[in-house]
């Protein structure tokens, strides 16, 4: 058995656990990262792809946004597509603001290529993980790790571990109260080698179901169909999704996806979550671990983001200042943002998917809702506000 000893320990190296894991070492702080998957696992990983202007300028003031800055697409505005027919949300105009594409896995590649660079544990296929004495002055940490055993023993444990993770369910049942919805569709999602056609996202709404058009790079388009929740993806040949995908995105001016080789496909379940509060003893719940919104408002990442810097912000007060108020905080600081980014989140996931069985009152009143915001400024001001990313504190007042 292996006993080892630091500040924070971290459990899991997606977005969350890394970009902790840097700013505590900016901060003088020392962590160890457990990651229970390969690195080539986390870094090939596809997911999600557009990073608010909060999130830039994070990854910017760590150190971390040189790629980024090269290889990253700068988005001012994104269209809103009603059966069709083209609208415009120009971000820049009405925010001042704009969002930048740049894939997730590459994120994690910048920072686990900085990590390791600094010298950083970071710990890769780690087995058996669990976690001991949250509720203790000194919790632990225990890990498989080729073979043998890892006690890792810390002042406070983060729970970045993703929604699949042990963190959140090592917190004893009452302590957390649970919020969410489920909904009753999914996304079949496709990464293919074609150069986008078009210079922003086209989030479409047809009567066959709501369709997303995005990129990762000048080669390559991301896309996206509404589907069924258990849908299965061997039903899906590569001419069917195409098939699909010019029914559902092809516009009016005859503009439809280029197409070319599928790379990669999968089927994304929708569901928003919020665990409450995001603190147990000495576990702090972090990204994924803690909520889960649907992917309509590209909102996942740059939560996780936004959790972190809070988190960092407190152990630095506590460790420097012997301050403990930001950690005791800590929750309600988040929960701020988390719950504007869930109103967000399932705003935009209701006004553009396709409900089956839907009352005809709500068929017109989401037809009249998609008028409005591509109509009105203020309307539009509000969505692109939220989508390009509330201030670190929460909503606006
Ligand atoms: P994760 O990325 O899930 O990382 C958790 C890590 O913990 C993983 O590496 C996992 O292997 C590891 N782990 C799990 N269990 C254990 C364990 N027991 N021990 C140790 N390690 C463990 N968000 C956006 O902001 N913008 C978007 O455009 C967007 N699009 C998306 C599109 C899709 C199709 C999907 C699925 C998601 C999208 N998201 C988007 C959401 C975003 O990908 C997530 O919110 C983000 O990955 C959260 O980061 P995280 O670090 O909290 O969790
Ligand atoms: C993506 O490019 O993967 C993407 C973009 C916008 C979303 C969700 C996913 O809302």
């Amino acid at each position: 058995m292996a006993r080892c000893e630091t500040q924070v320990g971290i459990v899991g190296a997606g977005p969350a656990g890394l970009m902790l894991s840097h700013l505590l070492r900016l901060r003088g702080i020392s962590s160890i990262v457990l990651e229970v998957r390969s690195r080539a696992h986390c870094e090939e990983r596809v997911r999600a792809g557009v990073l608010e202007h909060t999130s830039v300028e994070m990854l910017h003031e760590a150190g971390v946004g040189d790629r980024l800055d090269r290889e990253g697409l700068r988005h001012e505005g994104i269209e809103i597509g009603v059966d069709g027919i083209r609208h415009r949300i120009p971000f820049m105009e009405l925010t001042g603001k704009c969002v930048t594409v740049y894939g997730q896995q590459e994120v994690v590649r910048d920072l686990i290529a900085r990590q390791l660079a600094d010298g950083g544990d970071l710990r890769f296929e780690c087995g058996d993980v669990s976690l001991h004495d949250i509720d203790g002055e000194r919790p632990w940490i225990r890990a498989e790790k080729d073979g043998a055993v890892d006690e890792v023993r810390c002042d406070y444990i983060a729970g970045c571990d993703g929604f699949h993770g042990i963190s959140r369910s090592s917190i004893p049942e009452g302590a957390l109260r649970v919020y969410e919805r489920i909904y009753p569709f999914a996304w079949l999602g496709i990464l293919a080698e074609a150069a986008p056609s078009r210079d922003e996202l086209l989030y479409m709404r047809h009567e066959r179901g709501f369709a997303l058009y995005s990129m990762r790079s000048p080669r390559i388009t991301r896309l996206y169909l509404q589907c069924r929740p258990n849908e299965d993806i061997d039903q899906w040949s590569d001419d069917r999704i195409w098939g699909e995908l010019h029914a559902r995105l092809t516009c009016s001016d005859g503009w439809r996806p280029t197409e070319g080789r599928i790379l990669q496909k999968g089927v994304t379940s929708m569901r928003s979550l919020v665990v409450e509060p995001l603190q147990h003893g000495r576990l702090f719940l972090a990204g994924d671990a803690a909520h889960i919104v649907p992917p309509t408002g590209a909102k996942g990442l740059n939560l996780a983001f936004a959790d972190v810097h809070h988190l960092a912000e407190a152990l630095h007060a506590f460790y420097q200042r012997n301050e403990g108020g930001l950690l005791k905080a800590y929750s309600q600081t988040c929960l701020r943002r988390i719950w504007s980014a869930q109103r967000f989140s399932w705003w935009m996931t209701s006004l553009l998917h396709r409900f089956e069985d839907e009352p005809a009152f709500d068929h017109k009143r989401q037809l009249a809702e998609l008028a409005y915001v591509t109509s009105s400024r203020a309307a539009a001001t509000c969505l692109a506000e939220n989508y390009v990313g509330l201030p670190l504190g929460g909503a606006q007042t």
